[in-house]
């Protein structure tokens, strides 16, 4: 799945474990980039569409899926938010800004500890690779306690499997040779996190 040639919009994305702090680095992104004035579109995964509403009751547990299963659907409401109407392809090649909280490294982490990662990297594969990666590492245990106040927990949210999602995460993202990377030490304040991500932002000639 390429983009037009000409394509001059960028594709920043989030990712982390559990309670790292995506959602939170997204809206701070997006608060900084209205107050410079500068145009762009924020969404996420998975997506409020109708394959990411089923994925919403898999991962509370009100629907049961085989693990493989639900990597089909991850993959499924990918495809959806790329090449559906106003979706991420039609925007990029429109030469948007398009911020997302979670994308495939999303997908290649958390549903590769109950698969075979093959499966999971041959579904995601024609996908098109974000221009860069933030990636809030934080330790499990961390996580665990951010998300102990929540009233309820999802099937994921598990401290072992967190774990083994955190270490296939930096399996991977330390070793991505084609996606600008940048790795956040998700334990220090969210404020210094912002800047790192706005520096980083400028220095890749993304902003
Ligand atoms: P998220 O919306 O970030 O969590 P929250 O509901 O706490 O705000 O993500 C929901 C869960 O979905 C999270 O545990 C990560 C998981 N997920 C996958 O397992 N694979 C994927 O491809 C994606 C996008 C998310």
């Amino acid at each position: 799945m390429s983009l037009k040639r000409g394509r001059e919009g960028r594709f920043v994305v989030f990712e982390g474990i559990d309670g790292s702090g995506t959602t939170t680095q997204c809206r701070m992104l997006s608060q900084r980039l209205r107050n410079a004035g500068r145009a762009f579109w924020t969404t996420s995964e998975p997506t409020g569409g109708p394959i990411g509403r089923v994925l919403r009751d898999i991962l509370s547990g009100r629907l049961a899926a085989a693990p493989e299963t639900v990597a089909y659907l991850f993959a499924a409401d990918r495809s959806d938010h790329l090449l559906g109407a106003g979706g991420v392809i039609e925007r990029l090649e429109a030469g948007e800004l398009v911020v997302c909280d979670r994308y495939k490294h999303s997908s290649l982490a958390y549903q590769s500890v109950e698969n075979d990662p093959l499966l999971v990297a041959d579904l995601n594969r024609r996908f098109v690779d974000p221009d860069i990666v933030f990636f809030i590492d934080l330790p499990a245990s961390v996580g665990d306690q951010r998300i102990s106040g929540r009233p309820s927990r999802e099937i994921y949210e598990k401290i072992a499997f967190q774990e083994q999602v955190r270490t296939r995460y930096l399996e991977l993202l330390r070793d991505e040779a084609r996606i600008h990377v940048e790795i956040l030490d998700g334990t220090t304040p969210q404020a210094a996190i912002a800047e790192k991500v706005w520096l980083a932002l400028h220095e890749a000639s993304i902003l």
